[in-house]
């Protein structure tokens, strides 16, 4: 067997990208290794959406040069690839710059590694892969390899048409693309029969879906949840990122009809001045927000809400970030992501004229994660005492103790747990740490989601 070693960066669209590219590489005797050193394949799988990405990868590959340096001294061989969305920006200018790499591969184009591969071993050098065809992408991938344990990752829709005027993604992940229904359901058969219980729908703009059905139709996303609900052994159903523009009222109403959809949205806000939000290219008021917030609580009161910030876009002002953090208050997070604006080449708002200064991002920043911090803070606090099922995902730290999801997200410790893998528990709570929550069993039996 030759040892594969892939290191991903970014978000969770990655983490399947990777998945899928062991899988590929299976057949052709390429077996997960621990690390670098001893690999006979390194994968970057890289991310392009904030500061630095390509720098950053540049001097990783001046690592893995060394390790391939060294490694030929010993008369053993390392290929070096860089996949995902830097290989899509950078391109040939990777090759160019560091000729130790054999393989430059697009998000869009990774189905044909085995190929690629054979034209290297046939003596081709470098290859370079950045198309975008979607569609024969997922048609070719094989079918998922090792069991990803209860919890898995199911990608139904890549790429984006927003354009928002701060992101990279429409531009190294392409033009939006929806799987098709029944491939979806097959390879959600798949993964329940290895003892998948939760499944996380993965896209871009994953509430954009609209795949082709069976019967010909347009699915939603919605239309789609409903479909993966009635296979024997998915117990939970998430998905992840939505944009507020295409929040239906199908999948408004899923919040409240379907008890396999878990009570927690991720809704990127990004400001909550509508003067940045449409500088943003966002296409919605902070209004139309709130308002959309206030019509899933409508349908869920539990919901627990989590969203993207970006502080210092391009002509932002103090009562422009004060708008934002007024927002914050009002929706209440559970959890979610800040960060600084980062000018992305070739993106409308890098050539902003109006940039903001780093102190003022630093400063902001620091305010609006202090505030979101204490909110996720209370959220957690608000749970003790609460009961709720547990899905149990791997054994804890400690002898016998299980670590699971809430309903919420939120990773829950329980000792005497570590038998329950794959199983939804009753759970108390009885602690709150940090970063997650500690609890005991109940002997009840399991309703999961009790709305
Ligand atoms: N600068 C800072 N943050 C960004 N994001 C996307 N592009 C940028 C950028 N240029 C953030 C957004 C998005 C999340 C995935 O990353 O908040 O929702
Ligand atoms: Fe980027 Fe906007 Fe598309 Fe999200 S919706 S991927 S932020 S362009």
């Amino acid at each position: 067997m030759k040892k594969l070693f892939i290191k991903t960066y970014g978000c969770q669209m990655n983490v399947y990208d990777s998945a899928r590219m062991a899988d590929l590489l299976a057949p052709l005797g390429y077996a997960p290794g621990s690390g670098p050193e001893d690999a006979d394949m390194v994968i970057l799988n890289t991310c392009h959406i904030r500061e630095k990405a390509a720098e950053k990868v540049y001097s990783e590959l001046g690592r893995l040069k060394q390790l391939k340096l060294a490694r030929a001294a010993q008369g053993q061989s390392m290929l070096i690839a860089v996949a995902g969305c830097v290989a899509q920006a950078e391109g040939e200018e990777i090759l160019a710059r560091q000729p130790a790499v054999d393989v430059v591969v697009g998000p869009q184009s990774y189905h044909r590694l085995p190929q690629m591969l054979a034209e290297i071993t046939r003596g081709a050098g470098h290859v370079l892969e950045t198309e975008f065809p979607a569609e024969e992408k997922f048609d070719s991938l094989p079918d998922e390899g090792a069991a990803p344990g209860p919890a898995a990752f199911l990608t139904v829709q890549e790429g984006c048409d927003k354009f928002c005027t701060f992101c990279v993604v429409p531009y190294t992940r392409g033009a939006e693309f929806s799987r098709p229904v029944m491939q979806i359901v097959d390879e959600a058969r798949r993964l329940a029969g290895s003892g998948v219980r939760e499944l996380t729908l993965l896209g871009q703009n994953v509430n954009a879906y609209c795949g082709e059905g069976p019967d010909g139709a347009t699915w939603s996303l919605a239309r789609l949840l409903c479909r993966l609900a009635e296979i024997e052994g998915i117990a939970r159903l998430r998905f992840t990122t939505s944009h507020p523009r295409d929040m239906r009222e199908d999948l408004i109403a899923a919040f409240g009809d379907l008890p396999q959809l878990m009570p927690y949205l991720h809704l990127p806000l990004q400001s909550g001045s509508d003067r940045v939000l449409n500088a943003m290219n966002r296409k919605h008021t902070a209004a139309e927000y709130l308002d959309l917030i206030a019509r899933i609580r409508a349908r869920r009161a539990d919901l627990a809400l989590s969203s993207d910030f970006i502080v210092g876009f391009p002509g932002e002002e103090d009562c422009d970030f004060e708008a934002t953090l007024a927002v914050v208050r009002e929706v209440n997070y559970a959890q979610a992501y800040s960060f600084k604006y980062s000018p992305r080449p070739g993106t409308p708002a890098s050539a902003a004229h109006t940039q903001v200064p780093e102190e003022i991002k630093k400063s902001r920043l620091e305010r609006l994660q202090s505030l979101l911090s204490e909110q996720q803070d209370a959220f957690n606090v608000s749970c003790r005492g609460r009961s709720f099922p547990v899905l149990f995902e791997k054994p804890g730290k400690k002898p016998q103790q299980g670590v699971g999801r809430s309903p919420y997200l939120q990773p829950v410790h329980v000792d005497g747990a570590a038998s329950l893998i794959g199983q939804i528990r009753s759970v108390r709570i009885s602690d709150v740490l940090p970063n997650s929550l500690r609890g005991e069993l109940l002997d009840a039996p399991v309703a999961e989601v009790a709305h």
